[in-house]
This record gives C-alpha cells, sequence and structure tokens, in this order.
C-alpha cells in the first residue's frame, strides 16, 4: 500500500491558500454585462458561422456560456457523489486523506452554488428563458454506477480540462472584450479543481494498487463515459437552439440551421471532450497511472474532433 499522506496533506495546503468565497466571486445580486462575450470563441465556436449577425454571434456566446456554467453544475453532480465515497472509505481510516476528500466533497458542491448562481442572474437579465437541462441527479447516479477508478478517470479529464478552458481565454485574440467576471470565475475554479486532479491521480492509484487488474474494464468505462456525455452535450445543444431562435426573434432556413447545428456540435464535443483528452498534464497523469492508459486514450481521441 502507498504512503502518501504528504500528498494528501500538501493537497489540503494548497486548497487553504486557494480558497474563496462565492460572495466575493459573484455577490447575490450581481447584473452580468450583456454588451460582452463571455467564453472564449475557443468554446463557443460563434464567430465562424456565417448566417449569424453580429449580434446574433453574441447573442448565442452568451447562450453558450451560461449553458457552460449550467453544465459544470450538473456534472459536479456525479463529482460530489465521487469524491464523498471516497472520503467516506477513510471513516476511521487516513485523517488527512479522509480531510482531503472532503473537503474535494465540499469544494465541488460550493462550485455547483456558483454555477447556480450564475444562471439565475443570466436568467434575471438575458432577454428570454434560457432552456437548461435539469437531470443532473438521474445521470449522476447512472455515471456512478461505474468502477471508481472508472469515474476517477473520467473525472481527471473533466477537471483538467477546465484548466485548458481558462487557457484559452487568457489566448482569446480579443481577450479585452470578454467579460471580467466570467474570467475571473473559470479562473478560481480552475484554482481548486488543481487539487482536485490531484486528489483523482493519488484515489486512482490507491486502487490501482490493490487491483492491479481492474484497468482493463475503468478505461472501458471511461469510453462509456464519454459518449454518454456527448449525448448530454447534444441534449443541451437542442435546448440552446430553442433558446437561440426564440431570443433572435426570426424564423431561420433549413440551411441555416444545419449551419448552427453543425458549427455547435463540434464546439460541444471539442470544449467539452477533445480538449480535455489533448490536455498534456491528463495524458500524462495517464502514462503515470499505466501507459497502456495513455495509450487507449489517444486511441479514442479522433472520434471528438481530436486529431
Ligand atoms: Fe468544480
Ligand atoms: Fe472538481
Amino acid at each position: 500500500m502507498l504512503n502518501q499522506t504528504h500528498e494528501y496533506q500538501s493537497c489540503i495546503q494548497s486548497s487553504e491558500r486557494v480558497s474563496w468565497r462565492i460572495d466575493e466571486l459573484l455577490p447575490k445580486d450581481t447584473e452580468l454585462d450583456f454588451s460582452r462575450r463571455f467564453l472564449s470563441d475557443a468554446l463557443t465556436g460563434t464567430e465562424g458561422i456565417s448566417c449569424l449577425s453580429t449580434e446574433e454571434k453574441l447573442m448565442l456566446n452568451q447562450i453558450r456560456s451560461n449553458s457552460y456554467a449550467h453544465l459544470f453544475l450538473f456534472l459536479e453532480e456525479y463529482a460530489v457523489a465521487l469524491a464523498a465515497q471516497r472520503a467516506g472509505l477513510e471513516l476511521h481510516g487516513n485523517p488527512t486523506h479522509m480531510r482531503a476528500l472532503l473537503r474535494f466533497t465540499e469544494e465541488e458542491l460550493k462550485h455547483q452554488q456558483l454555477f447556480s448562481r450564475y444562471t439565475t442572474a443570466f436568467a434575471r437579465g438575458f432577454k428570454v428563458a434560457p432552456a437548461l437541462l435539469d437531470n443532473q441527479v438521474e445521470v449522476a447516479r447512472a455515471i456512478m454506477t461505474k468502477s471508481n477508478l472508472g469515474v476517477l478517470i473520467f473525472n481527471l479529464h473533466m477537471e483538467l480540462m477546465t484548466q485548458q478552458h481558462y487557457v484559452e481565454t487568457m489566448r482569446d485574440n480579443a481577450r479585452e472584450s470578454l467579460d471580467p467576471l466570467f474570467n475571473n470565475m473559470l479562473k478560481h475554479h480552475w484554482l481548486e479543481e488543481a487539487q482536485h486532479t490531484r486528489l483523482d491521480f493519488l484515489e486512482a492509484q490507491k486502487i490501482l494498487a490493490q487491483e492491479p487488474e481492474s484497468l482493463g474494464a475503468a478505461l472501458v468505462e471511461y469510453g462509456e463515459l464519454l459518449q454518454a456525455l456527448r449525448g448530454t452535450l447534444n441534449a443541451q445543444l437542442q435546448l440552446d437552439l430553442q433558446t437561440f431562435e426564440k431570443a433572435a426573434a426570426r424564423p431561420f432556413t433549413d440551411a441555416e440551421r444545419k449551419e448552427i447545428f453543425e458549427a455547435q456540435e463540434r464546439s460541444y464535443v471539442y470544449g467539452f471532450i477533445g480538449m480535455g483528452m489533448k490536455a498534456p498534464l491528463f495524458l500524462s497523469r495517464l502514462r503515470a497511472l499505466s501507459p497502456v492508459a495513455e495509450q487507449r486514450v489517444l486511441e479514442l481521441a479522433p472520434e471528438y474532433y481530436c486529431n
């Protein structure tokens, strides 16, 4: 059994150092600035849609950004379950491991509350009521039917991707026109996710030290979770397009609808799946778990616009 207690202790210390309060980031009565883009085009894929006017591109960027916040709230439902389950396994075991995992759990609950506050502020200020998925508990339960190792690998992907999202925002060509409030939210989300990625890795190592043969099945589950995520993203995309048509208040032709759908499908899949698979730190962490794990992800990557 690996003794990694100093690593867990270091996660607690880092978590204490970067910890923030929701009220500092997003006071309750915040009014969003709808004159700005919220997320980088690298994550919304709106700028290249030729049939849209400048105002429509801005509106679709904002709808996508709101869905981004909502999807993290949505996905963190399973992350709370995962972290709480891992923490529970250390009850009467290693208190340092348990404390680090309980902080992880608490932070994910806090992130959900932050994103929920954001989507509430968005709904208050946007011209139409945005349509958002509401089956997060059902999805979290389905994810948690997989092995802890499969879900930890999937979670490592999701959490390292939040760093990629922040980096993409910093690289945006017209960064000064992006909303600083949303940038700040991405930054602070990543600051806490950074510790979670270390804990995902440590917990995965813990499982592999006890059951090295479980890796193959966990990698199959990781692939299944990506497919399921693709379905969820597609469902949210259909809702985004409903919201967009209402907000744009003009009928789109079939050809326009097709162009918008295809651009958005590609953007969603790359932004939430491909970008995570390509994250250098994700690949190096997998390699450290087992070269087989990295190899499997590289084989799957082209399916997600990630060549
Ligand atoms: Fe989070
Ligand atoms: Fe997290």
